[in-house]
């Protein structure tokens, strides 16, 4: 019998740890709860980063005790997160706040946080003999499950808006073979679809409803606590969409204190892009939850009006003292151009993270001297057309004031010489 069972968010049931279900029957998601949650000492981990072997290198399975303790054998595992922290003076200026640390999750193998789930859900795949798993994504989760998938050879399905993913993540999962299904309308569509689908067909799904995906991503807390010693940051702020990420990481870390592994929970803050926030419109407003029929921002990983798991991140806020913003696509835009422009880079949805530390601090939720740490969720080249349009000045509605448009050269080596003299004789000032 394997150490950890499912139980209802809602009414506490339990079900097999193996059992495929998402929803118990009164309607509530699952949770895995383990039977003896337990974390080895720093010697243990620290061992575990030195070694040559998957298990341990894997920034999620090195926290297996705590993720899933599986078997070596058992694992499906690209040597997924190990992602690093950074600080950039820059950002800490244009934030406000002195201490700002930035977990750069586009570092993962697909270019996102997503693989951190994707390992162990598609470990279980294998392990419940799932014929094919398949997924609705905005397109970092479709990337990741394409990739996970093609490398244990399980076919892969994936459900995407039309027209309405990044080129970088839909080229992902064309190049790894998943079955591609371009759904009309939107994300949250796309989600209805893929539920019903999995039910009829016996497939597996491995969106963010599926318990195993909220395990691995837990790890993004574990590695930045390991990596920050255990000293724990005031603030982790994270983009919000479907809302699995903020679950996972309130999860967590309220696992980490009951062990004693910190003595306290940083507050959480999430951040929704202003046209896709019901999360924050019901915060704000003091009113129930109620999904939004249209969302739209140019952030379109997180562009979802009806984000499955909001009760389980409405938990994670009341247990963290969190806190919901949501921010203007300009202010997205903005931020994207700083994040980029200090050499860090990440796309859209990940750099409202920063708009949001800077509206947070703004006002004054956030003090200047409280240590907080963004999670950048996903790498700039995911979505190349936002950062082009962006430095061409090609987007109407948006002021671009930082573009870096490219300049056509003639045949002239002359010419060429004359431009790049002007240029260095007045740099142009850096961010
Ligand atoms: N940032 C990026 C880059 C994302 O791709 C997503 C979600 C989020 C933030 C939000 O995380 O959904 O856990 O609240 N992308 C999903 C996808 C929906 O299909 O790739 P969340």
């Amino acid at each position: 019998m394997r150490p950890w069972k499912l139980t209802c968010v809602e009414c506490a049931t339990a079900f097999p740890p193996l059992e495929v279900r998402y929803r118990c029957s009164c309607g509530g998601t699952l949770e895995v709860q383990h039977d003896s949650p337990s974390l080895p000492d720093d010697r243990e981990l620290d061992r575990r980063l030195a070694s040559r072997r998957d298990r341990d290198r894997s920034g999620v399975w090195r926290y297996r005790e705590l993720i899933l303790p599986l078997e070596e054998d058992e694992i499906v595992s690209r040597r997924e997160g190990n992602t690093n922290v950074y600080r950039s003076e820059a950002l800490e200026a244009y934030t406000g706040v002195g201490e700002l640390f930035l977990k750069h999750e586009g570092e993962n193998p697909s270019g996102s946080f997503k693989d951190r789930g994707m390992t162990v859900a598609l470990s279980v795949a294998r392990l419940v003999g799932a014929r094919a798993v398949a997924c609705a994504s905005t397109g970092n989760t479709s990337a990741s499950l394409a990739s996970y998938a093609a490398a244990c050879g399980l076919p892969a399905f994936v459900f995407v808006p039309a027209g309405k993913i990044a080129f970088g993540k839909l080229s992902q999962a064309l190049a790894h073979g998943a079955h591609t299904l371009q759904v009309p309308g939107d994300f949250d569509g796309a989600m209805r679809t893929v539920q019903e689908i999995c039910d009829a067909e016996s497939i597996y799904l491995v969106n963010s409803i599926n318990p195993f995906r909220i395990e691995g991503q837990k790890s993004i807390a574990f590695e930045l606590l390991h990596e920050l010693e255990w000293k724990v940051p005031d603030w982790i702020v994270v983009p919000g969409g479907n809302l699995g990420n903020s679950s996972a990481l309130a999860k967590g870390l309220d696992e980490l204190r009951a062990l004693g592994r910190i003595d306290r929970l940083p507050r959480l803050a999430v951040v929704q892009a202003e046209g896709a926030a019901p999360l924050a419109r019901a915060w704000r407003s003091g009113r129930p939850f109620e999904p939004i029929a249209e969302a739209r921002t140019v952030a379109t990983a997180i562009r979802i009006g009806a984000p499955v798991s909001w009760r389980k991140c409405l938990r994670g806020l009341a247990a963290t003292r969190g806190v919901v913003v949501s921010v203007s696509d300009q202010e997205i835009l903005d931020a994207k151009a700083r994040v980029d422009g200090c050499g860090i880079g990440a796309e859209p949805a990940s750099c409202a993270t920063v708009a949001g530390i800077r509206r947070l601090r703004e006002e004054g939720v956030l003090g200047p001297g409280e240590r907080t740490c963004a999670i950048l969720t996903g790498h700039l080249l995911k979505d190349p057309e936002a950062t082009v349009r962006y430095h061409t000045a090609d987007w109407e509605g948006f002021e671009t004031p930082r573009a870096n448009s490219p300049v056509p050269l003639g045949s002239s080596l002359a010419e060429t010489r004359r431009h790049l003299q002007e240029i260095l004789a007045s740099p142009p000032p850096r961010p």
